[in-house]
C-alpha cells in the first residue's frame, strides 16, 4: 500500500507520516495545491499512490466568517477535486472533518453518532460539512473521519494548538479566563493517526467519528494541562458569549466513536491520558 499524505507537515500529517512509516509519501503545501486540479493530477500521475490521505484544511474558524470563499475553496471544493481525481484512478481517498459540523441542536447532551443529523453554526463548520458530502458522493472508496480539538507536534514551525498556547501563557500569567460552556473531546494527533492507519486497512468505506475518549470543556482541558505540567495557574471559567469570538462554536459536540473502535478493535485512550502522554513525550 503506497500512501500519499497531504498536509504532511501539519499536526495530523506529521503523526501520520510517523505512524505509516516507509509506505508514506509526504506532500507539503509546496508539493501540492488541493484547490488546483492540475497540481493534483501531476502529483497522482507522478507517484501513483494507492491511498491518498487529505489533512489539508482552512482551519481559521473565526477568519472564515469573513472569508467564506477561501474556506469553501480549501474545505469543500479542494476535497471534491481530490475525490474526483482519486475516483478516476481507483485510488482510496481518506478525508478528515470536524465536530464543528454539529452545534445547531442546543439541547444536545449525549455524544453524536454518524447517523445524527449535522447542523453547523459557523462558516468553517458548513464548509467542512459540504466537503464531507462532496467526498462521499464522488469517490466510492472514501473514508471521512470527523475529529475534534487536535494537538500534536507539527514539523511546520510556528503552528500553535491549545496546549502550546496554554503553556506559553503560563510563562507569565498566573490566572486565565477560559471558555467553559463548549463540551467536546480534545484529541491527540498521535492517537488519531494510529486509528486512521488501522481504519484504512479495513476497506469499510464511509463516515467515522474518531476522538480520544471522555469529554471536557476548554476550561477543564486547561486545568488538566496546568495540573499535569505542574504550572500554578488559576483557570476562571467564562461563557462563550463573554469571550465573544467572531464565529459561534457548538455548545456540545462530543462524538460517539463506537462505530470505528469496534471495527478496528481498539479503545481510544481517555483525553486526560492522551494529554499526559503528549506532555511527557512532547
Ligand atoms: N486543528 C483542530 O483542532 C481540528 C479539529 C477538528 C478537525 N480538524 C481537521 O483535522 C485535519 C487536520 O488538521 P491539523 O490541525 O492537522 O491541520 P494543520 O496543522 O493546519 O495542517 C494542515 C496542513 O495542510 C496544508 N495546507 C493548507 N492548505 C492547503 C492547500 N490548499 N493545499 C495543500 N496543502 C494545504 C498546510 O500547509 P501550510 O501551513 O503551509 O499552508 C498544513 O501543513 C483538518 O481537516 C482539520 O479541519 C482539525
Amino acid at each position: 500500500m503506497s500512501i500519499a499524505i497531504i498536509g504532511a507537515h501539519g499536526q495530523l500529517g506529521t503523526d501520520l507520516m510517523r505512524v505509516v512509516g516507509q509506505d508514506a509519501l509526504g506532500l507539503t503545501h509546496a508539493d501540492i495545491e488541493i484547490t488546483d486540479p492540475a497540481s493534483i493530477a501531476t502529483v497522482l500521475e507522478t507517484n501513483s499512490p494507492s491511498v491518498v490521505i487529505n489533512t489539508a484544511a482552512y482551519n481559521l474558524v473565526d477568519k472564515a466568517e469573513q472569508e467564506p470563499e477561501a474556506a469553501f475553496a480549501v474545505n469543500a471544493f479542494g476535497p471534491l477535486k481530490l475525490a474526483r481525481a482519486c475516483a478516476d484512478r481507483g485510488i482510496t481517498f481518506v478525508h478528515v472533518s470536524t465536530d464543528y459540523v454539529f452545534g445547531r441542536n442546543t439541547n444536545r447532551d449525549t455524544p453524536y453518532t454518524e447517523q445524527d443529523c449535522p447542523g453547523p453554526v459557523s462558516v468553517y463548520g458548513t464548509s467542512k460539512l459540504t466537503g464531507e458530502h462532496l467526498v462521499l458522493s464522488t469517490c466510492p472508496k472514501a473514508y471521512v473521519i470527523r475529529t475534534c480539538g487536535l494537538y500534536g507536534n507539527p514539523l511546520s514551525p510556528g503552528k500553535g494548538n491549545f496546549v502550546r498556547t496554554m503553556l506559553r501563557l503560563a510563562q507569565d500569567r498566573n490566572e486565565l479566563t477560559i471558555v467553559d460552556d463548549q463540551h467536546c473531546t480534545p484529541t491527540s494527533t498521535a492517537d488519531l493517526a494510529t486509528a486512521i492507519a488501522a481504519l484504512i486497512r479495513t476497506d469499510a468505506y464511509g463516515l467515522y467519528h474518531c476522538t480520544n475518549a471522555g469529554e471536557t470543556t476548554w476550561a477543564g482541558f486547561a486545568r488538566a494541562i496546568f495540573e499535569i505540567a505542574g504550572k500554578d495557574v488559576t483557570v476562571r471559567p467564562i461563557t462563550s458569549a463573554e469571550f465573544g469570538a467572531p464565529a459561534q462554536r457548538p455548545g456540545y459536540s462530543v462524538l460517539n466513536c463506537d462505530h470505528l473502535t469496534s471495527l478496528i478493535g481498539v479503545t481510544m485512550p481517555h483525553w486526560r491520558d492522551a494529554l499526559a502522554a503528549y506532555l511527557q513525550n512532547g
